[in-house]
């Protein structure tokens, strides 16, 4: 078991080299880059994402059937990436290529680490899911941009876990790693975002999802902290974790989406075709 100071000393180093920007953070698969990139440039057109989802059959597969969706009912039938692309828009088709390629970053090569990355892709998933269904209700969010909040919302564990690791005394004590881990995920995940140039607004979702003290304005509109929120404890619900113990009517974010006033239950499992359409889509 791992002795308070040689987790103090773990994280020590590791807050000295995110502050010097030493950390090895993961790269971004390239479909995302390139879609980024794209977005970015002001003289990329529609064709350019046309043409850089054509290079990946699957991807382009579950772009059609994104554009396909519920969210688009009424609309004729897509089948073509081109009709794909112009209906979802070059920002939806930048996020929904960033959704449907993150769990390539959860991959390790590595055989003690790779049980853990797969159970922190499994609880990404959980969360993106319930975000997105959560946004659905709410029509001045987009459902897109909550999923791919919900897959990076703790992304900032993927340094520790390489880092601890090489530290057996750390990995091999699950105490260690998650005092660790609820003191440092948040900040390396914030640094990893703006690196890989994200949203403003999943940036701040993401830096937000353990503030169980935040205080949002009254009458201030639903946002993306509320939902990634709520949806992280949702996901730990009846599980040994320490978010299943807290007393929810005391968390603005659970008291914000509650599907009544006088409950905080969300009841997000309701709402069958969304949870169908965002099954199939992430499979
Ligand atoms: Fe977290
Ligand atoms: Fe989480």
């Amino acid at each position: 078991m791992a002795t308070r100071t040689e987790v103090e000393q773990f994280l020590d180093r590791l807050r000295q080299d995110l502050e010097r920007q030493h950390i090895e953070i993961p790269t971004l698969p390239d479909v995302s880059v390139q879609a980024l990139f794209i977005t970015q440039d002001a003289s990329s057109s529609i064709i350019d994402l046309v043409k850089l989802v054509s290079r990946d059959t699957a991807l382009a597969a579950r772009l059609i059937r994104h554009a396909n969706s519920p969210a688009y009912r009424g609309l004729s039938h897509c089948s073509t990436i081109r009709s794909a692309v112009t209906r979802l828009g070059m920002e939806r088709t930048r996020q929904t290529i960033m959704a449907l390629s993150m769990k390539t970053v959860f991959q390790s090569g590595n055989e003690t680490i790779r049980e853990r990355m797969e159970a922190l892709w499994n609880h990404s998933l959980e969360v993106a899911i319930i975000s997105y269904l959560l946004a659905r209700r709410h029509p001045h969010l987009d459902p897109d941009t909550a999923l791919l909040a919900g897959l990076v919302h703790d992304i900032g564990m993927i340094p520790i876990l390489r880092r601890a690791e090489k530290t057996p005394e750390i990995y091999e004590d699950p105490r260690a790693l998650q005092a660790a881990a609820d003191a440092a995920h948040v900040a390396i995940g914030r640094a990893m975002l703006k690196s890989w140039n994200f949203e403003p607004e999943i940036i701040r979702a993401v830096s937000e999802h353990e503030n169980l003290d935040r205080q949002p304005e009254r009458g201030a509109p639903v946002n993306y902290c509320d939902i990634l929120q709520a949806a992280n404890i949702e996901s730990h619900n009846a599980t040994q974790h320490r978010l299943a113990h807290i007393d929810r009517s005391s968390v603005a974010s659970i008291r914000r989406l509650a599907a009544k006033s006088d409950t905080t239950r969300l009841n997000w499992e309701d709402d069958a075709i969304g949870l169908e359409h965002v099954n199939q889509m992430i499979e």
